[in-house]
């Protein structure tokens, strides 16, 4: 069929598989450009079809040749419907992986389920007998909790007060004013409960329950910080209790690793367009200025230019250089003084008229649609294309 790119809301309900494909094989390029990271050799990513995950795989295979198994929640195509991006990003990964002799297999599933724990450990017996990485990359709007069964949503408010501020449709271009009404009654709780660190604890405990972790086995889940500008909404927000909570969880998981001289890191990364950030007011309008900044000043990263840095500048040499609460940041650019002044001043005259200038609105929306694998210039979106495609690794 001929796929075009359909938009509901906020999100892309279609997505492109050789637009997917072009995503991931410039990824890949990426990486093998790079030379070897004395990385990992066994690694489970947990939220591995899109954003930070897949480039965490993709670092992971072709940074330092290691097996991966996957683990995500996608829509699979049916005749005439498009599965969702990270269907098509995987079955991508895993053709260009197994070309070069590379193990990966994937589950498509719910991960905080003990189903999909369960089926993850037989996996790894299987195949892996021991994994040295755990990656954890979920973004989740909902958890329902396996204990409990009880259904958790995540919200993104302000607490104590209401908060007004700019924000930017970035289908339309309108910047207007936006006001997000406090959290009430349960929804920090909820909100920890699915974006917190509580599950990421339970695959590690489960799995080290098995005896599948190796000695020296990493572990590392990612969070985010962010400026004053949107501090009300996100890191003193109710996803900021969920993030402080995430953090907390990397010492007791680590306590819990001592034996095998384990370690678990949180990585505070950069504000990146992917289908998580694009549903948080106020967050599209700070990034499409963050992006002008940083790509004036030449220190723009993707995904995977992040995720590079991550594996040879921290996670894999002597001595991980961590913050003062413990974190490794590969924010520090995006957090740079002269980067934050030159935002904060943008913010104050970005309008509807000033952003298409001030901001970088036309880089914001092609990667949003690159997201869907949309607006490749090396795709030819007139052509027809198979829509069912197979993951060869899906279990
Ligand atoms: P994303 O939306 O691109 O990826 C989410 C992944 O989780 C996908 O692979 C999806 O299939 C999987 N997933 C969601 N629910 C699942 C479930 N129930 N079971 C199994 N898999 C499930 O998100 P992104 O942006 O890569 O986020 C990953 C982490 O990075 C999050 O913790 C996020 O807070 C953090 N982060 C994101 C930043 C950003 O600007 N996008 C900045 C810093 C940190
Ligand atoms: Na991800």
């Amino acid at each position: 069929m001929i796929i075009e790119p359909r938009t509901r809301g906020f999100i892309c309900i279609t997505s492109h598989p050789k637009g997917c494909e072009r995503s991931v094989l410039n990824q890949i390029n990426y990486i093998k450009s790079k030379g070897k990271i004395e990385g990992p050799k066994k690694v489970l990513v947990i939220g591995a079809s899109t954003g930070f995950g897949l480039a965490s795989r993709i670092t992971s295979a072709f940074g330092s040749n290691a097996s991966t198994i996957g683990v995500f929640f996608e829509k699979p195509p049916a005749e005439g419907k498009t599965a969702s991006s990270g269907w098509y990003n995987t079955a991508a990964f895993e053709t260009e992986a197994h070309k070069e002799g590379i193990y990966a297999k994937s589950i498509n599933g719910d991960a905080f389920s003990n189903e999909v724990k369960q089926q993850t450990i037989d996996l790894i017996k299987k195949d892996l007998g021991q994994i040295d990485m755990v990656v954890y990359s979920l973004a989740s709007p909902v958890r329902t909790h396996p204990t409990t069964g009880m259904r958790h949503k995540s919200t993104l408010k302000p607490i104590g007060g209401s908060y007004t501020n700019k924000t930017v449709d970035f289908h339309t271009g309108e910047v207007k004013e936006i006001t997000i009404e406090p959290s009430a009654g349960d929804d920090i709780e909820n909100t920890v409960t699915v974006m917190g660190g509580e599950d990421w604890e339970m695959w590690i405990d489960a799995l080290k329950k098995e005896n599948l972790l190796s000695s020296d086995f990493k572990t590392v889940a990612y969070s985010y910080i962010g400026p004053k500008l949107t501090e009300a909404v996100y890191r003193k927000g109710t996803i900021g209790k969920a993030k402080d909570h995430l953090e907390k969880t990397a010492f007791t998981i680590t306590d819990s690793l001592k034996d095998i001289n384990g370690k678990a890191y949180v990585s505070v990364n950069k504000a990146l367009v992917t289908q998580s950030s694009s549903a948080i007011p106020v967050i599209p309008l700070y990034i499409s200025l963050l992006y002008k900044v940083m790509k004036e000043s030449g220190v723009h990263e993707g995904c995977i230019e992040q995720i590079h840095r991550l594996y040879s500048e921290r996670l894999f040499i002597n001595d991980t250089p961590l913050d003062s609460k413990g974190r490794i940041r590969i924010d520090d650019w995006e957090m740079r003084d002269d980067i934050q002044e030159k935002v904060a001043a943008l913010w104050k005259e970005a309008t509807t008229e000033s952003l298409p200038t001030l901001g970088d609105l036309e880089g914001y929306n092609t990667e949003f649609f690159n997201l869907f694998g949309f607006k490749y210039d090396e795709v030819d979106y007139s052509l027809e294309s198979e829509e069912v495609i197979d993951i060869p690794g899906l279990q």
